[in-house]
């Protein structure tokens, strides 16, 4: 049975008895909206996952756990594959057990909808983390700027190739990351564009993030335009991986300028080896441990506001946007390397005395 129709029929169930289970079923619930606790209870967070496939996630898992439970509180943590009907029956799963608060990383920013008013019809508050939810009265939202991530690469590709035929790899559109980040890509490139200075000569989204549709996007886009590729950006490092791959079959690896984004090792080394010309370094242990202090402020009761605020379609959702860094080979060792985020061995070898 395929995802969509699995996703559907698991929604339809849960409507049903949702809609006839009483209120004090679903978990701790009580009256909507209210739920309180007191703050020397230790509150319980749920994270809903999307996947663990890209490098960054496994951090994300790690850290936040640590982050929470530092704060003196507990976390259940459960990750999805990517599978929309299986994020829906986890969190699910979590608000019966009682969760404080959910934290969630959407799949499918539009279908992840459900689960939030399932949260709050607990009485349970909800954190988008790192990805919106669309169309949902989402409580909290924590990030980095993504729009900044596509400026960041664009900026850093166009010093390198101010004209020339460039391809541009977008990430899966249930992402609302990928819309972000190619706006922001956008408003670089758009006036070397329109001075017909430079060429966006393929421009394709890779489902689900995946490296192998990215090597297939490239290989087509090679294959279109009889190599004749003068740059390209990847909306992270998983897809740039398939493109330099994808290069190298042609022979072009470390001649065309690419970027990435998340600073995952293979991209690092790839960087300082030159076949990958710069990534967009988030550092997640400021996201976790932002992240689990609002979650556990938020678990107890209390308000939080914010000064910024982003549109998902519904509301104006107060927001929390981390500013990402550009890494190249030159400032490797200040970034990524002194946070301690990769060791100079891992990155550079053994050669890294
Ligand atoms: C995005 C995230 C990126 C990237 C991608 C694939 O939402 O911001 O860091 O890795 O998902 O999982």
């Amino acid at each position: 049975m395929n995802k969509e129709i699995r996703l559907i029929l698991v929604l339809f169930i849960s409507l049903l008895f949702g809609a006839c289970a009483p209120e004090e079923s679903i978990g701790k619930a009580v009256p909507e909206k209210i739920r309180v606790t007191d703050s020397n209870e230790t509150v319980k967070i749920g994270f809903s996952m999307d996947t663990l496939k890209e490098e960054r996630w496994l951090k994300d898992q790690a850290l936040f756990k640590k982050a929470v439970e530092e704060l003196g509180a507990e976390v259940e943590i459960v990750a999805a594959n990517g599978d929309d009907a299986l994020q829906l029956t986890q969190a699910e799963t979590l608000i019966q057990q009682g969760i404080d608060l959910l934290v969630i990383v959407p799949h499918n920013a539009e279908a992840t909808a459900a689960i939030v008013q399932k949260a709050h019809r607990a009485g349970i508050k909800v954190i988008a983390y790192d990805r919106l939810v669309k169309n949902a009265d989402i409580d909290l939202y924590v990030s980095f700027d993504n729009e900044q991530v596509g400026e960041m690469q664009a900026e850093s590709i166009l010093e390198l190739v101010p004209t020339g035929n460039y391809v541009y790899i977008g990430g899966a559109t249930t992402d609302n990351n990928v819309h972000l980040i190619k706006k922001g890509v956008f408003n670089v490139l758009q006036p070397a564009i329109n001075r017909g200075d430079i060429k966006i000569v393929y421009d394709q989204w890779t489902e689900d993030w995946s490296p192998e549709k990215a090597f297939l996007n490239m290989t087509e886009a090679l294959a279109a335009n009889n190599n004749q590729i003068d740059a390209v950006i990847a909306a992270n490092d998983a897809t740039a991986g398939g493109v330099i791959q994808a290069l190298e079959a042609q022979g072009l690896a470390g001649q065309i300028p690419v970027a990435g984004q998340d600073a995952e090792l293979a991209a690092a080394q790839r960087i300082v080896g030159g076949t990958q010309t710069m990534t967009v370094y988030k550092p997640i242990q400021t996201l976790t441990q932002q992240a689990a202090a609002l979650a556990v402020r938020m678990a107890k009761g209390e308000d939080v506001t914010t000064v910024k605020y982003v549109n998902n379609g519904k509301i104006d959702v107060p927001s929390i946007l981390l500013t990402p860094i550009p890494v190249t080979a030159e400032n490797m060792r200040d970034t990524v390397i002194a946070d301690g985020f990769h060791t100079g061995t891992d990155v550079y070898g053994a050669v890294d005395r």
